[in-house]
């Protein structure tokens, strides 16, 4: 498990902690039968031939943690729609002025649709501001699940009446799945990025979503990340991160405005 855990972190950044090796063996199961192997031992020995270079994809996909809701942690949902939206679009409206926000750590997509549900909701049908959100993560196979935009309906049974129809869920299908609206589908772009990896875009982005996915890092990763957000964040923007999420170290950049929640300085 040493060999697989220096290859997550050296690749994804993700610390495999020693008690949840035996979790992550369970989710290497799949990728060892898909490749027609015996064990994980047997595994680990392929990763280590040149033909594995296809398979660290497939081994990041297998070990990532994606658990995600709609509106979870909804403080930041309310924050943003109260808070944030409506003073930048005060601000930008008349002159096509733009807005970004970024989801970096997507998952499966209900945050980000979260994130465009209550951005509709303000935005309205003005036509006057350039608004885009950019979604990524790491793993393939939720950033699928994420353009396809289809989920279970009983998900959304024991959303708060209020937010749900933000959403702008459609039927889907006939077997108890809808899927979300079109209109709030074309607000998003969903890409692969590795957090640790090289960004390519030059920002400035007004609000970044990093929750739930620092927990899974070391002290030093999300220092460095951290600097690089701060870099990409304008002036007065803002950075939600996880409830059990916290700086690594106090930033000069950043302060604390409410529940993890973090305004970029100038
Ligand atoms: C627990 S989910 C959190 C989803 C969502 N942000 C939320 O709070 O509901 C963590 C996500 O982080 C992604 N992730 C892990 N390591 C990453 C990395 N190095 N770069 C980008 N995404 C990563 C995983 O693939 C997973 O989808």
């Amino acid at each position: 498990m040493g060999f697989i855990a220096k290859l997550v972190y050296e690749q994804a950044g993700i610390v495999i902690r020693e008690h949840k090796e035996a979790m992550t063996r369970g989710r290497l199961a799949r990728r060892v039968k898909a490749l027609g192997l015996g064990s994980v031992s047997e595994y680990c020995a392929f990763l280590k031939t040149p033909a594995a270079a296809d398979e660290i994809p497939e081994l990041i996909n297998a070990v990532t943690t994606n658990h995600t809701s709609f509106y979870r942690e909804r403080h930041h949902f309310d924050h943003l729609r109260k808070e944030v939206l409506p003073r930048l679009v005060q601000e930008r409206s008349g002159r096509r002025g733009r807005i970004r926000i970024w989801c970096s750590a997507a998952s499966s997509g209900e945050e980000p649709y979260s994130i465009a549900a209550v951005s509709r909701d303000v935005l309205g049908s003005r036509s006057d501001i350039d608004f885009k959100i950019l979604a990524t993560d790491i793993d393939t196979d939720v950033l699928v699940k994420a353009e396809a935009a289809v989920y279970p309906s009983d998900q959304f049974e024991r959303l708060p009446s209020d937010i749900r129809p933000l959403l702008k869920l459609e039927p889907h299908g006939g077997r108890g799945e809808v899927r979300i609206s079109d209109d709030l589908r074309r607000m998003i772009a969903f890409k692969r990025l590795n957090l640790i990896e090289r960004w390519p875009m030059s920002g400035p982005f007004d609000v970044i979503f990093c929750r739930n996915v620092f927990i899974y890092f070391d002290t030093q990763t999300k220092a460095s990340i951290l600097d690089r957000f701060v870099g990409l964040l304008a002036p007065g923007a803002f950075l939600y991160l996880g409830h059990s999420e916290s700086l690594p170290q106090p930033h000069p950049q950043l302060r604390l405005i409410g529940r993890t929640i973090y305004e970029r300085l100038p």
